[in-house]
């Protein structure tokens, strides 16, 4: 199965299984990060999702809508590499994507 590695608020860093089709945010959650609150469950719309994603898949991940793009301007850890993770459905080509949970807003 791919994996995805999080690393925590703390600085640890986990390869988890990821299922295809789920969110990044799903996988994330499902997996016992605590620190990802993603209390609107995925409806773009609350921005306790945020994590930074690994340049190197930039390529691969879905473009920005402006809802994500308005919610992350919120966010005072916004960064060239901030996305909703509930945003980023998994699938084979992000095999291996690392992200990083931001700092809570
Ligand atoms: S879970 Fe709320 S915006 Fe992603």
């Amino acid at each position: 199965m791919a994996k995805l590695t999080v690393i925590n608020r703390a600085g640890e860093e986990q390869s988890i299984e990821a299922g295809e089709g789920l969110t990044v945010m799903e996988i994330i959650r499902d997996n016992g990060f605590d620190e990802l609150l993603a209390l609107c469950g995925g409806c773009c719309s609350c921005a306790t999702c945020h994590v930074y994603v690994d340049d190197s898949f930039s390529g691969e991940l879905p473009g920005v809508s402006a809802d994500e793009n308005d919610l992350l301007d919120s966010s005072d850890h916004r960064t060239a590499q901030s996305r909703l993770s509930c945003q980023i459905t998994f699938n084979a080509a992000l095999d291996g994507l690392r992200v990083t949970i931001a700092p809570e807003d």
